[in-house]
């Protein structure tokens, strides 16, 4: 091993909280981020170039002898970002853009679950509305889940509760396009019941190390109530991940996944995101990620206790069944204060209160993820603002923490749930 200049593409929590870890390593030299954003350049020197300008990026990397590139959203990952890089010698984390089909297409994952026997809602595929509605029409069992095949900022899936719900949404995905060319194909599918749980893994293309589980919350409002969003809160680990359901996710999800990708040519490399439901029939896969979840990460990466740039370099390396990876036994809770209106209509710009010179709180770490640094303060600039993480030696604890000190940071318009790991307990 050798100290190298690292490069993490991205500009959200998820990406502030990948260059607090490789931080603390001591093979990390200069760290680069891609945008990044104000409070991420208080860890790491933020270069403006776009996460998908695939020859920008390149470029850079070349003319700074970048050593390790860390790829974290899912468009450039779909785009092929790390082809791009891999092609100019340089050692990247993340799936080449073949592999990451598991999340870009779920057409491509849904056949692959179905041809290897993976656990997943049954489903059909369509490219024709007609033949769409025509199923529709004769199906007996309510509610139906609807998604666009492709990435469609976490937005694409629609739970239809009868027919004419059913008939609006393919009219909506396939014809006015609501989500683009993501919805020239759709998936119709069971829909299931049961708590969901996030599993975040190590992969390597042959072995998958699974990281301590967690548990997102989607909804904007307390109570699971309100829009969609990116995520307002995670806590880790999930209780519903218990011993006896993580053997049967090893047996039946995790090593079936990576041995079927392997089988299908795109080996899978980087981290692969577990989206299961712990159904009355067992786990099932509700989706994959071809990358680490946000703000998943941000939960998850506090409680790892192995280097991650050595992780990082046994995957490059496909070593990674020699590897062992430690989780603390803590629990960690993490608290997303978001921008009023979020995730609808929002303002930014406004000034932060409780945060130091660097952008942290004494009592929790502060991952920024949509923060700018302008007449010396730190300022709001996203829809989610920063994830307030604590750990503690129980949920509770961490919980407690974790809003004790996001109640002391504020700013106009300040929107954050206030039951993140209610269900976990
Ligand atoms: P996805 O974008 O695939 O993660 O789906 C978003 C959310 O929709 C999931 O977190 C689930 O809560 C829900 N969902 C997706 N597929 C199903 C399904 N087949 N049955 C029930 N809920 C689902
Ligand atoms: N938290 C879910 C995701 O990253 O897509």
């Amino acid at each position: 091993m050798e100290v190298k200049d690292i490069l993490v593409i991205g500009s959200g929590g998820r990406e502030h909280a990948l260059i607090r870890k490789l931080k603390e390593s001591p093979w990390t030299g200069k760290l680069y981020c891609a945008p990044g954003n104000g409070g991420i350049a208080a860890d790491a020197q933020c270069v403006p170039i776009r996460a998908t300008d695939i020859e920008g990026m390149t470029a850079f990397a070349k003319e700074n002898k970048i050593g390790f590139c860390v790829v974290a959203p899912d468009d450039p990952l779909a785009l092929g970002m790390v082809d791009a890089m891999n092609q100019l010698g340089i050692p990247t984390f993340g799936p080449t853009k073949a592999a990451a089909r598991i999340e870009s297409s779920k057409v491509f994952s849904k056949n692959l679950m179905k041809k290897y026997g993976i656990p997943t809602a049954a489903y059909e595929t369509f490219d024709d509305p007609q033949k769409a509605i025509s199923y529709l029409q004769a199906n007996q069992t309510w509610p139906i889940v609807i998604k666009a095949d492709g990435l469609a900022l976490g937005k694409g899936v629609l739970i239809c509760q009868d027919l004419a719900e059913a008939e609006k949404a393919v009219h909506s995905i396939m014809e006015e396009k609501q989500f683009g060319a993501s919805g020239n194909h759709i998936v119709i599918e069971e829909f299931l019941t049961g708590p969901e749980v996030s599993v975040l893994s190590f992969c390597d293309g042959k072995t998958c190390i699974p990281m301590v589980s967690s548990m997102d919350h989607k909804r904007a409002l307390d109570g699971d109530e309100g829009l969609n969003t990116g995520g307002m809160g995670t806590v880790a680990p999930n209780i519903h991940y218990t011993p006896a359901v993580a053997e049967e996710c090893m047996e039946k999800i995790f090593k079936p996944t990576l041995a079927a990708m392997q089988a299908e040519g795109c080996p899978f490399s980087g981290c692969l995101y577990f989206g299961l439901m712990i159904t009355p029939k067992g786990p099932y896969v509700i989706e994959y990620n071809c990358r680490f979840g946000d703000p998943e990460t941000q939960v998850v990466l506090p409680l790892l206790e192995t280097d991650l740039v050595e992780i990082m370099t046994a995957i490059w390396e496909k070593r990674l069944d020699q590897y062992p990876i430690q989780f603390s036994k803590d629990c960690a809770a993490c608290v997303v204060l978001a921008s009023g209106g979020y995730p609808v209509k929002y303002e930014t710009g406004f000034p932060i209160s409780g945060l130091d010179q660097n952008g942290q709180h004494p009592d929790a770490i502060i991952y920024h993820a949509g923060t700018k640094y302008a007449d010396h303060t730190y300022q709001t600039a996203g829809g989610r603002v920063l994830g307030v993480t604590c750990t503690g030696p129980d949920m509770a604890e961490a919980i407690k923490r974790a809003y004790h000190a996001a109640e002391q940071i504020t700013f106009e318009g300040v929107h954050f749930r206030k039951d993140i790991g209610k269900k976990n307990m």
